[in-house]
Formats: structure tokens, sequence, C-alpha cells
């Protein structure tokens, strides 16, 4: 009997996944078979549960919120991205040693680059302060923007991230989301959370202008709610975050079968 490379996910909740569906994909346009679970660990249980899904054969394992700091410090093994953002979404073992990696970053690069957005020289503004934003930075200041600004409802957690990436504190800046932006950017991220939990985010006043391009990393099968507060200002330009989540499985995919998927799927296909 042929044996299949066995992957899943971790997180909780972990129900809603869509990597085992984008996993599943890729494979089957490559004509490899694998198998690809979501399985629900809490975050007490995560040491014991990544042991035990290893010693059972697993190949490789994403890992979702709220494991993505508990991943970084249980691999042994770090990638400079993982390293840089505090947080792995991939891990594998090789002889014995557990690698982990985070994609998250890079997958948004790629899906900018494929949408021809062009980061350098870019005033950048980044909504949100949590583990999101501080897994995209070190991606995003590899492509030599002008700036990266950002806001937080929580001022105090901006300025802890602000910390975090001292080294480039010359790249960057913050701002109060209750005050007048004072600049313009060219390109806002919103990596919060409040859509999900279908809250409104205080905002700059002067922050959505026309001609700016917005990009929201949460997803919905329709558009999430800060992008449709986008186009309701009239910004023509903005995407979700369905392109990043393909890609940062693309890069977990390659990792751990050494071929590069197709990753031409598109939204419907998914939800
Ligand atoms: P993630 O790992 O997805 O980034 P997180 O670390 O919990 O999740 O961070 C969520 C981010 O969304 C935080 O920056 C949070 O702001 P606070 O630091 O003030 O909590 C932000 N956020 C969540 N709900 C929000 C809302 N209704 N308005 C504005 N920001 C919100």
């Amino acid at each position: 009997m042929p044996v299949f490379k066995k992957f899943a996910v971790i997180g909780s909740p972990i129900d809603h996944s869509l990597s085992p569906k984008i996993h599943s994909i890729f494979a089957r346009k490559l004509g490899i078979e694998i198998t690809y679970e979501a399985i629900e660990v809490e975050p007490m249980h995560f040491d014991s549960s990544v042991n035990r899904l290893f010693d059972e054969g697993y190949a490789g394992l994403n890992v979702t919120l709220p494991l993505k700091e508990l991943a970084f410090n249980f691999a042994d093994v770090l990638t400079e991205d993982s390293n840089l953002s505090g947080s792995v979404n991939t891990l594998w073992k090789e002889d014995g040693i557990i690698h982990g990696d985070s994609t998250d970053g890079r997958g948004l690069i790629r899906d900018l680059q494929e949408k021809k957005i062009n980061l350098k020289n870019k005033e950048i503004v980044i909504l949100g302060a949590g583990g999101s934003a501080k897994a995209i930075i070190p991606s995003l200041l590899r492509e030599d923007p002008k700036r990266i600004s950002i806001g937080n409802r929580t001022f105090s957690k901006a300025e802890e991230l602000l910390e975090s990436f001292f080294s480039s504190k010359n790249k960057m800046n913050l701002f109060e989301m209750s005050e007048n932006l004072n600049f313009k950017p060219d390109i806002i991220v919103n990596s919060t959370s409040a859509g999900i939990k279908n809250e409104n985010i205080e905002l700059p006043r002067d922050l959505l202008s026309k001609d700016i391009y917005v990009y929201d990393l949460s997803y919905s099968q329709e558009d999430t709610p800060f992008l449709e507060l986008v186009k309701s200002r009239g910004i023509e330009n903005y995407h979700d975050g369905i392109g990043m989540l393909i890609h940062q499985a693309a890069l977990s995919f390659k990792t751990w079968n050494n071929q590069v998927p197709d990753t031409s799927i598109s939204k419907v296909e998914l939800l």
C-alpha cells in the first residue's frame, strides 16, 4: 500500500480553516497524494499534542490562532522570518529537530507582487498591533518602503510592537487612531481582528482618501466590513487576504514537499 505523507493544521477553533482544502488542491494539481487534516489543539496541550503528532508520523504541521507564539517557543530551529516576527505557522521535523517558519509575511508580499502592488518608497499604514501585524512587518520592511506607520486602538501595544523592531526604528512611526493622520498613506493594511468580531474600527478622519490602495488581511465570502467601508469612501483599489492565505500555504507546501504548487485558486473554490 502506498504511504501518503500526512499533514495537519492545528489551532483552536479549527473547524473553519481553509488549509486542508488549499493543500489538497495543491497536491491534486501536482498529482501527488497527501492527507491534510484540521486538528483542534488547546494552548495548554500544545507541547504534548505536537510531540504526539510528530510521533504518529505527521510530516508537517501548520499552526494557526492562538498557537503561533507557542509554536515559536517550541521549535528548536527558526527561520529568520520566524525569529523576527516571534511567530511560527509552519513546523516540520528533520533528524529529530523541530524546525519553525513563519510564511505569513512572505505570503502577503507574493500576493501583493501578483497584484502588481510595489512597496518600494511607499508610505504604508498598518492598522492593528497584534500577532498578525508583527508577522508581516519584517517582510514589508524588506521591500524598502518609505515608512511603516502603525495605528492601534491600544496605543501602548503599538509602542511595544515598535520596540520589537528597534533596529528599523528610523523607518517606522506610530499614530493615534483618534487624531488626524496629517500625512498621506499610499497603502493601508488592516491587520485588526475587528471584522471577525463584527466590530467597527475607530480611524483617523483623514485616513481613507480615494487614490490609496487597501489590503485587508481578513477575508470572507462577501467584502469584509472594513472593505465595505473602504468602498463607501470611493476607493476602488483594494483586496482581501485570501491571496495571502493561499501564498502562505504554498510556501509551507514547498518546504514540506519540495514542489512549487500552482496558486491559481479562486475564492469561489474555497469559500
Ligand atoms: P492577531 O493575532 O489576529 O493580530 P491579536 O494579537 O489579538 O490578533 O490582535 C488583534 C488586533 O486587532 C489588536 O491590534 C487589536 O487592538 P487592541 O490592541 O487595542 O486590542 C485590534 N482590534 C481588535 N478589535 C478591534 C476594534 N474593534 N477596533 C480596533 N482595533 C481592534
